[in-house]
């Protein structure tokens, strides 16, 4: 991959307009270094890909599942961004990342010492039962604005604004237009050790009368 990113910043091969552009037009105007170009551009890609497709896969079987949190959709579709981020926190795409321990500390109860890696499982901040009601449960109209599947802070998603507007745009161009949505088939989930994700979701779609 980083061959190919290097080949692209070399040539200049992306479409105008668009977030490859935007680099090499601060590369041109000296805000950063062309070098720097090509593992930006990955980081672009590397991290928001899978993550997201997980994403929309996941709001697609969580409300085929739950035919009730997709009428209830339907009836108010001002609850879309809330719900990309009920689906992030019940089905968190990112598994978990690690966090270096700079001193000696404590962590619900238990001794962490200086310099080992602790890992953050999203999934399970996102299904503890302290901060949420019935967490298991998949709830439209829960305010979820406080889950943690983009992470937090200063390495908090970067991209998190796109994957929501990605995941938004798909629920909003459907939501009037398909009256059911319904699973033909057993999903099922890929075996991966960072991206929970759906490798197979078979679906049918029914047409609403009316198209808008
Ligand atoms: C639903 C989709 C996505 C999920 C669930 C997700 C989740 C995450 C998580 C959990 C982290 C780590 C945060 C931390 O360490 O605290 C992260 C980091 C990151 N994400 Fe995403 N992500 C998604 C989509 C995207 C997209 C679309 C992009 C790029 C266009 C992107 C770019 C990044 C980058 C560059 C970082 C590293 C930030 C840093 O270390 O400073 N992600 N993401």
């Amino acid at each position: 991959m980083m061959r190919f990113a290097r080949s692209v910043v070399r040539r200049g091969a992306v479409i105008p307009g668009s977030m490859g552009a935007d680099l090499l037009e601060k590369a041109e105007s000296g805000e950063m270094q062309r070098s720097e170009c090509p593992a930006l551009m990955i980081d672009y890609l590397a991290p928001s890909l899978d993550t997201t497709i997980s994403a929309i896969a996941s709001a697609l079987m969580l409300l085929a599942q739950h035919p009730d949190q997709w009428a209830a959709l339907k009836a108010d579709p001002s609850l879309i961004p809330n719900t990309v981020n009920e689906v992030v926190r019940l089905e968190s795409p990112l598994r978990a990342f690690a966090r270096y321990v700079e001193r000696d500390t404590e962590i619900g109860g238990v001794s962490v010492s200086a310099g080992s890696r602790v890992a953050v499982f999203y999934a399970s901040a996102n299904r503890d039962e302290r901060v949420w009601d019935d967490p298991t449960a998949f709830d439209v109209t829960r305010d979820a604005a406080a889950q943690l599947g983009f992470g937090q802070g200063a390495h908090g998603c970067a991209g998190q604004g796109l994957a929501r507007l990605e995941t938004q745009s798909i629920l909003r161009s459907i939501v009037s237009r398909v009256d059911l949505i319904e699973i033909t088939g057993e999903p099922t989930w890929g075996l991966n050790n960072i991206i929970h994700k759906l490798d197979h979701l078979p679906l049918r779609l029914t047409a609403s009368g009316k198209d808008q």
